[in-house]
């Protein structure tokens, strides 16, 4: 018995020393809600500790956040019924909500990255992705869409742009908008994989953006499938996207690992309102610790490949790691 695994384990001295991946703030982007008023603070049923914020409630929550080293937030807005229609068109106003929050942040946290959401959804009468016609989600319609969308958010400061809407050839439009209206220096943060999923249940309760009719399945990715992620990884690279994202995260560590190794960009994953929302069901009911199962689950995602991982507990990670 010379051959003893465990002499690697004996001390945390060792275990530091032979560790093999290790979760950083640095790694984690906060997603958070935005709302219109002052003062006000909407908590989120499904989501405890997770509230739709005003501008100036949402500014303080992410200098938390920036003062533990979390990297960046992921912004979402939350936009009232009367201001929706079909084609979104409220997201493309200077003055809406999501550019003034951006705006915000930006002037009081230089240094944060703003990562804004383009997709139609949440300003979309329809609560669907993209453009609706007869029933249908029109791709080539929706394009125009996203790519105004996209240099609205530029405009007013953000350092990432994010389709998270997964329609066909948008990171090319986006990108060709971005450069010819000067924002050479955008990111783009491509939702290169988002599956139809269970698991986003949460968050549109959060925006009240689940679709009015129907589902996103002829968009959003099959969950039994890996190898059709690897199309849109060539794509997406092709179209000029600068990180990849891999969306929901805990039900595909395979994914994650399977996009790592077929490119050379920055991978994301987003550990998604539902896998939140599971852990704080558990944890409100004495069944896991809280703490050490968001640690686990996001040193996991480092382990199978990601970069940036976005989660709803970013300071709350980061705070445990800073001790
Ligand atoms: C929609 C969008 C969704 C999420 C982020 N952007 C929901 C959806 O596709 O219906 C979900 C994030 C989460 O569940 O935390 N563009």
């Amino acid at each position: 018995m010379n051959i003893r695994p465990r002499r690697n384990r004996v001390s945390p001295g060792v275990r530091a020393m032979v560790r093999e991946n290790a979760l950083s703030p640095q790694n984690l982007v906060l997603p958070m809600f935005v709302q219109g008023g002052e003062a006000v603070r909407t908590p989120i049923n499904a989501m405890p500790g997770v509230a739709r914020l005003s501008i100036d409630l949402l500014v303080e929550e992410a200098r938390a956040a920036y003062n533990e080293g979390v990297s960046g937030v992921a912004l979402f807005p939350v936009i009232p019924d009367a201001l929706k229609d079909q084609r979104g068109t409220e997201s493309l106003n200077d003055n809406g909500l999501l550019q003034r929050a951006v705006r915000a942040l930006k002037s009081e946290l230089p240094g944060l990255i703003v990562i804004t959401d383009v997709a139609l959804d949440p300003y979309s009468s329809d609560g669907h992705d993209g453009v609706v016609i007869d029933g249908e989600i029109h791709n080539d319609e929706t394009l125009p869409h996203l790519a105004g969308m996209a240099v609205a958010q530029a405009r007013a400061g953000a350092d990432v742009v994010a389709p998270s809407d997964m329609m066909d050839g948008r990171v090319k439009v986006i990108r060709e908008a971005l450069e010819t209206a000067g924002f050479t220096k955008t990111l783009i943060c491509s939702y290169c994989v988002k599956f139809a999923s269970a698991f986003y249940g949460p968050f549109r309760e959060a925006l009240d953006s689940a679709p009015r009719a129907g589902d996103k399945k002829t968009y959003q990715m099959d969950p039994a499938n890996v190898r059709e992620a690897l199309r849109e990884v060539a794509l997406d690279e092709a179209e000029g996207a600068d990180w990849l994202l891999v969306k929901p995260g805990l039900p595909y560590l395979d994914v994650i690992r399977a996009v790592r190794e077929a490119t050379s960009l920055p991978v994301a994953t987003y550990h998604v309102s539902g896998e939140y929302a599971m852990l704080k069901a558990a944890a409100a009911n004495g069944w896991l610790d809280y703490d050490r199962a968001l640690l686990e689950s996001l040193t996991g995602f480092r382990r199978a490949g990601a970069n940036i991982i976005f989660t709803y507990g970013a300071t709350d990670a980061a705070k445990l790691i800073n001790g």
